[in-house]
């Protein structure tokens, strides 16, 4: 295990902003997790977990250990007739990941092809498209817990998954992920309902194509991050009851809307982002994806700040055409390293 100082973060976070770390290491082993949580509680630092950096705002400096979280591996464990269990350590690429277990002819997630970052942050997030949800696969996650000073592993139902959240959100900084356990069907149960995903098929109904399909519809609306620097969806699709949801169809009868359970409606973030004007509008150096205005994108050497003037007046906009609150999500650090929460409600 290396410490080192002074790292700039611009190529860990896909939103490339400039982000200089006072401490950094590569976590490339469960064991350096302590060791690396050792050290940082002797020089006081605070912790700052680090996967594929697709969903994260940093400050332009960020004092304590960055642990940068690389831990390899595929490993099969149990099968029986109708599924797989593979332990992924939390540092492979989580798209490769996908690939390979459509390869094994492992099913579930191939929906998922082509989401950024790591397979550490899966649960975290709970990432999901085009109807699925990786949560719906992950049989468990193991864990060290810096509460209990221990490791140990979290069954599916103490992930507490939700829509775009779990219990790695909720308690953000107690556990570090170092393997994930997925389990997943010999047998495919194709998820096709989602949008155009159907009629893209066409005749050939295999998790081959789907996968092949979901690539190709990410490639023609999402922006690849090498290209334009983005953390994917910027805001979360907000979750509205169904009397504020009959209110505002009344007035815009066309808003994309999907019903979920307890009687809320999930609204479509993109189409309100559209309709406020922001589909390929620019503040500065900073706007929204002119393929699809859910996606901020940093065009040329933002910071943070102007990250944050960008989408701050997305918010105000949107707020005053629908009354509508839209949550950023990718998690935003302080300077000391700490999740903030995103309190900036518009009036
Ligand atoms: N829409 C617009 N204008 C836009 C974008 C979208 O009118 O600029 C409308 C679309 O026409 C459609 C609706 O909004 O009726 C939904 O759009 P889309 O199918 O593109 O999906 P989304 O709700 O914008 C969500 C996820 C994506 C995921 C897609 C597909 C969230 C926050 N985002 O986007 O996830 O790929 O569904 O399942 O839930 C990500 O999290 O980074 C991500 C890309």
């Amino acid at each position: 295990m290396r410490i080192q100082q002074q790292v700039q973060l611009k190529r860990f976070n896909t939103l490339n902003l400039d982000a200089i770390a006072s401490h950094y290491v590569e976590i490339k082993q469960p064991e350096e997790i302590v060791q690396a949580l050792d050290y940082a509680e002797q020089q006081q630092l605070n912790v700052i977990i680090l996967s594929g950096g697709s969903n994260i705002m940093l400050p332009q400096r960020l004092n304590g250990l960055v642990m940068h979280m690389q831990i390899q591996g595929i490993a099969s464990l149990s099968e029986d007739t109708q599924s797989q269990q593979f332990r992924v350590g939390a540092g492979q690429v989580w798209h490769d990941f996908v690939l390979w277990s459509t390869a094994q002819r492992c099913y579930g997630l191939q929906n998922l092809a082509l989401i950024p970052g790591l397979v550490g942050a899966s649960p975290v997030q709970n990432i999901g498209a085009y109807g699925v949800e990786a949560g719906e696969f992950i049989e468990c996650v193991e864990i060290y817990d810096r509460q209990q000073q221990c490791f140990s592993r979290l069954s599916h139902v103490e992930c507490q998954f939700g829509y775009r959240d779990s219990i790695f959100k909720q308690q953000p900084n107690r556990y570090i992920i170092s393997h994930v356990v997925f389990r997943l069907l010999k047998q495919p149960q194709l998820k096709i309902n989602y949008g155009d995903l159907k009629t893209a098929m066409g005749n050939d109904l295999s998790p081959e194509n789907l996968q092949a399909q979901v690539i190709q519809i990410r490639q023609a609306k999402l922006p690849d991050p090498k290209e334009f620097s983005n953390v994917g969806s910027f805001f979360k699709n907000p979750l509205i009851t169904a009397q504020q949801f009959a209110t505002l169809l009344a007035q815009f009868p066309k808003l994309p809307h999907y019903p979920q359970a307890q009687d809320l409606v999930k609204i479509a973030a993109g189409w309100l982002i559209e309709q406020a004007g922001w589909k390929g509008k620019r503040l500065n150096n900073v706007g929204m994806f002119d393929r699809q205005a859910l996606v901020l994108v940093n065009y040329a050497d933002a910071n943070l700040l102007d990250v944050q003037q960008t989408y701050r007046a997305v918010q105000q906009d949107v707020y005053q055409k629908f009354g509508i609150h839209l949550e950023p999500e990718p998690v935003l650090f302080n300077q000391d390293g700490q999740i903030q929460p995103h309190q900036d409600q518009c009036q």
